[in-house]
C-alpha cells in the first residue's frame, strides 16, 4: 500500500478528522497508487494518521476513510452502507413517506457516494474513483435492503470529470421504470429518476416544506425555482389562495402540473412560468404584482469559494426582487444550497436586500437540511443547504 505523508500544517486538519487532505497538505507519495487505490495517510513524523483512497486527478488527492489503523475492505464498506440506511429507521417506518436520502457522502463516512430512496427504487451516485473501487459492495448493499426492486445509477454530475471519470447511468440492479411515485408527508409527486435534476427531487427540503404549509392557508403564494413544484404542493393542500410558480425548467414545470392535480389544488388559482426567475419578477414587479408568501430556493450559486462575491450579489438581487413583491407583513422562505456560502454570509446577503428594498426583516426561523442529510461535525462542507424564514415588514 502506498503511504501519503504529511507536512507538519498539513496534518492539523487531517488529525481533526476533515476527511479532505489536499495537494498541499502533503510533503511526499511513497509508493505509485493509481487512481482509487486505499492508501495510509502519515504525519510529519511518520506516524499512521488514517486511510483514504487516493486521486491524483483530483485537488482533493486522498479522501479520509478510517482514522487510526482499520482496514479498509469489503466488510468496512457494507458496515456503513447498513449504519447509514440503519440510521434512517425512523423515516422508514413512517406511512406517509416513502422516499428520503440513504447516504450522504462524507457526512455517512461514505465520501463520494450518494443513495436516494425513492419507492421501491434506490438512485446511487458514485462520484469518486475511491468508490468506483467499491462499486460492487455498495451497490449489492444498497439493493439488499427490503422492499427495494431495483437500483438506478445517476453518476452524472460533473464533478466526476474531475476525478478522470465518465459520466454513467443506467439500471444497475433489478429494474426501475423511469418514473416513480412518491409520497413525502402525505403529499404525491411523480419523481424522473432517470433524467430528473439531481436524483430526481429535491428530498433536502422535506422540512422546509411542512413549515411554509404551515403558514400557507389564505395566502398569495410565489414559488420560485420551483421544479416540480414541490413548495406550491403543500402550500396547496394548505389552503393557499392562489399559486405562481416560476422555473426556467419545462420539463420540470409539466411535472409540476402533474403533481398539483395529483394533490388536489382544489380551489387554489395556478399560474406557471417557463422563465428565468430574476427577469420574471422584475415583470410581476412592474406590473404591481403583490404576494403573502414568497419562496426563494434556487441552484447553487457558487460552486467553489472564488465565486462567493457574484453568489452573494445574486442573492441579494433575487431577495430583493422577492421582497419587492410582498405584501407588508409578508413571508419570505429564501434558501441557498451553496456550500461556499456559509449561512453567517446568507444572512448578510438577505439583509443587504432589506435594505436594498427598504423594508425592515425579521428572522422568524432558520432553517437547513432534512435530518436524512446530516451534517459531520469535522465537515463544514456538509451544511451546505441554509434557509431563513422572514417576515417582511
Ligand atoms: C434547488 S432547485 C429548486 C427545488 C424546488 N424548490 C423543490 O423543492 O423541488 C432550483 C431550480 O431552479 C431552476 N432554475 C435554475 N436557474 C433558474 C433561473 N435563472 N430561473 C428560473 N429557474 C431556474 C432549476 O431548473 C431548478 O428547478
Amino acid at each position: 500500500m502506498a503511504t501519503i505523508k504529511l507536512g507538519a500544517k498539513g496534518d492539523r486538519a487531517v488529525r481533526h478528522r476533515h476527511p479532505w487532505v489536499f495537494a498541499a497538505a502533503i510533503t511526499a507519495v511513497d509508493g505509485n497508487p493509481a487512481p482509487g487505490d486505499i492508501v495510509d495517510v502519515v504525519d510529519a513524523r511518520g506516524a499512521l494518521v488514517g486511510r483514504g483512497y487516493y486521486n491524483e486527478h483530483s485537488r482533493i488527492r486522498v479522501r479520509m476513510l478510517t482514522w487510526g489503523d482499520t482496514a479498509v475492505d469489503d466488510a468496512l464498506w457494507r458496515a456503513r452502507v447498513d449504519a447509514a440506511v440503519g440510521a434512517r429507521a425512523a423515516l422508514a417506518n413512517r406511512d406517509d413517506l416513502t422516499a428520503y436520502r440513504l447516504v450522504h457522502a462524507e457526512a455517512d463516512l461514505l465520501p463520494g457516494f450518494f443513495a436516494d430512496r425513492y419507492g421501491d427504487v434506490v438512485v446511487v451516485q458514485l462520484l469518486t474513483a475511491g468508490v468506483e473501487r467499491a462499486r460492487d459492495v455498495l451497490i449489492d448493499a444498497v439493493a439488499a435492503i427490503p422492499g427495494v426492486r431495483g437500483v438506478f445509477e445517476r453518476s452524472d454530475t460533473a464533478s466526476r470529470g474531475r476525478e478522470g471519470l465518465s459520466p454513467v447511468t443506467g439500471t444497475v440492479s433489478g429494474d426501475v421504470p423511469k418514473n416513480v411515485e412518491i409520497v413525502e408527508n402525505g403529499h404525491t409527486f411523480l419523481v424522473n429518476v432517470e433524467s430528473g435534476q439531481k436524483t430526481g427531487f429535491y428530498l433536502d427540503q422535506r422540512d422546509n416544506r411542512a413549515l411554509v404549509a404551515e403558514h400557507a392557508r389564505d395566502r398569495a403564494v410565489l414559488d420560485a425555482f420551483c421544479h416540480t413544484g414541490a413548495f406550491a404542493v403543500y402550500a396547496a393542500r394548505a389552503g393557499a389562495k392562489s399559486l405562481a410558480l416560476v422555473d426556467s425548467s419545462a420539463s420540470a414545470l409539466a411535472t409540476a402540473r402533474w403533481n398539483l392535480e395529483k394533490n388536489g389544488a382544489g380551489e387554489c388559482t395556478v399560474a406557471m412560468r417557463t422563465a428565468d426567475v430574476f427577469e420574471e419578477l422584475r415583470t410581476m414587479r412592474e406590473a404591481g404584482r403583490v404576494f403573502d408568501m414568497v419562496v426563494l430556493d434556487p441552484p447553487k450559486f457558487a460552486t467553489n469559494r472564488h465565486q462567493v462575491d457574484n453568489a452573494m450579489r445574486a442573492y441579494k438581487d433575487v431577495n430583493r426582487l422577492g421582497m419587492q413583491l410582498l405584501a407588508p407583513g409578508g413571508l419570505l422562505a429564501t434558501f441557498s444550497c451553496s456550500q461556499a456560502v456559509d449561512a453567517a454570509s446568507f444572512t448578510i446577503a438577505v439583509s443587504w436586500a432589506g435594505i436594498d428594498a427598504g423594508r425592515d426583516v425579521q428572522i422568524v426561523r432558520r432553517l437547513g437540511q432534512g435530518l436524512d442529510h446530516p451534517v459531520l461535525a469535522s465537515f463544514p462542507e456538509s451544511e451546505y443547504l441554509k434557509g431563513l424564514l422572514c417576515r417582511v415588514a
